[in-house]
C-alpha cells in the first residue's frame, strides 16, 4: 500500500449530532459527522469495519471503527467510549464542533464472500459498534437479498448499556431476521434473554449450518468463550471473523506501533478470521 502525505492530513469534519446511548458511568455516545468540504463529503467511501484516525485538536488522536453504514450517504457515525485522555475530550465536545478524521484505513469485512451465507453477529457492549456498520449494510434493503437468514445477538451488562435502541425497531421487522437481546444478570422489567453470550448460541440462535459465517466483536473475554463454543459447535475457523484493538499511532502500517508477529493490526486488519488469528503470536 503506498501512502500519500495528503492521506495523512486530518480532514475537518463537523459534529451534527451527538447521542447519548448509555445510561451509566459505561459511558458511550455515538457522533454523527459530516466533512466540511463538500468534494471530501461526496467522495468519502469506507468499508464496514475499517477505522479512522479522530483528532481532537489540542488533544490528541486515536482510532475508532464505523458505527454507521456506507449505505448512508449524508453522514457517517463513529461511537466512543469513555476511557482517556482523547475519548474524553470527545465526549465533553457539542453539536457544531469540529473534529479531525483521517482514513478510512484497515481491511474491513469481507462482504462479497459472505454474500450467499447465513450470517450470525455476536456483539457485546462497544464491541457492537463495528458490527453496527455491517449489520446495517447486510439490512439495506439494496443488500438484504444477498444473504440469507441474519441473526443477532447483541449483548450488554444491563437495560441501561444498550446501544442503538432506534434501530431494533428496523432489524426486527426485516425479513428473514432474528435479534436477540442479552444482559448479565436478570432484572426487574427485562423480558429478554438473560447470561453471557456463548451460552446462548445454542439455545437462541439455533443456527444454520454449513453455509454460516459469523461475526463476533466485544470484550477480549468475551471473544475468548464465545469463539471457543463455536468452535466446539463445528463451525469452521475460517467462518469466524472478528477484530483487534491495538494501539495504535500512524495507522497506515509505519509506526510498527500495532504490530503482532508479522501483521500490523492498522493494515492487515483489523479484521481477522479466527484462523489468522491461530496463526498469530499471543499478543493480542
Ligand atoms: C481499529 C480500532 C478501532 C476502535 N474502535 C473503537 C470504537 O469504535 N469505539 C471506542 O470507544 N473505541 C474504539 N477503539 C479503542 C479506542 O481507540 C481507545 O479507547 C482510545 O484510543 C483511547 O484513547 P484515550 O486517549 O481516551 O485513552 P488513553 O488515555 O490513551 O488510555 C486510557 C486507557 O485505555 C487503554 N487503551 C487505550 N487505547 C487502547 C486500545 N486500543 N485497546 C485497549 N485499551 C486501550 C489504556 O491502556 C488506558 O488504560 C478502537 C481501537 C482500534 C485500534
Ligand atoms: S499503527 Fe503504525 S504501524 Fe500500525
Amino acid at each position: 500500500m503506498k501512502v500519500e502525505k495528503t492521506d495523512m492530513l486530518p480532514q475537518k469534519a463537523e459534529i451534527i449530532e451527538i447521542k447519548q446511548e448509555t445510561k451509566t458511568n459505561l459511558n458511550i455516545k455515538t457522533f454523527r459527522l459530516r466533512f466540511k468540504d463538500r468534494s471530501q463529503r461526496d467522495n468519502f467511501q469506507f468499508k464496514p469495519g475499517q477505522f479512522m484516525m479522530v483528532t481532537v485538536f489540542g488533544v490528541g488522536e486515536a482510532p475508532f471503527g464505523f458505527a454507521s453504514s456506507p449505505t448512508e450517504k449524508e453522514y457517517f457515525e463513529f461511537s466512543v467510549k469513555e476511557v482517556g485522555l482523547v475519548t474524553e475530550a470527545l465526549h465533553n465536545l457539542k453539536e457544531g464542533d469540529i473534529i479531525g478524521v483521517r482514513g478510512p484505513y484497515g481491511n474491513g469485512f469481507p462482504l462479497e464472500s459472505t454474500e450467499g451465507k447465513n450470517i450470525i453477529f455476536i456483539g457485546g457492549g462497544i464491541g457492537i459498534a463495528p458490527l453496527r456498520s455491517l449489520i446495517n449494510y447486510v439490512l439495506d434493503e439494496e443488500n438484504r437479498h444477498k444473504y440469507k437468514k441474519i441473526q443477532l445477538l447483541n449483548a450488554f451488562r444491563s437495560p441501561e448499556d444498550t446501544l442503538y435502541c432506534d434501530d431494533y425497531e428496523w432489524w426486527e421487522n426485516t425479513e428473514n431476521t432474528e435479534v436477540k437481546y442479552t444482559i448479565d444478570e436478570p432484572c426487574e422489567g427485562w423480558s429478554k434473554c438473560v447470561g453471557f453470550p456463548h451460552t446462548l448460541i445454542v439455545e437462541e440462535l439455533n443456527y444454520e449450518l454449513p453455509d454460516t459465517r459469523v461475526f463476533t466483536c466485544g470484550p477480549p473475554i468475551m471473544i475468548k468463550f464465545v469463539t471457543e463454543k463455536l468452535r466446539e459447535l463445528g463451525i469452521d475457523p475460517a467462518e469466524i471473523i472478528t477484530t483487534l484493538e491495538m494501539r495504535m499511532s500512524c495507522g497506515v502500517g509505519k509506526c510498527g506501533r500495532c504490530n503482532i508477529g508479522h501483521y500490523y493490526v492498522c493494515k492487515d486488519g483489523p479484521v481477522f478470521t479466527l484462523e489468522q488469528l491461530g496463526e498469530m503470536p499471543d499478543e493480542y
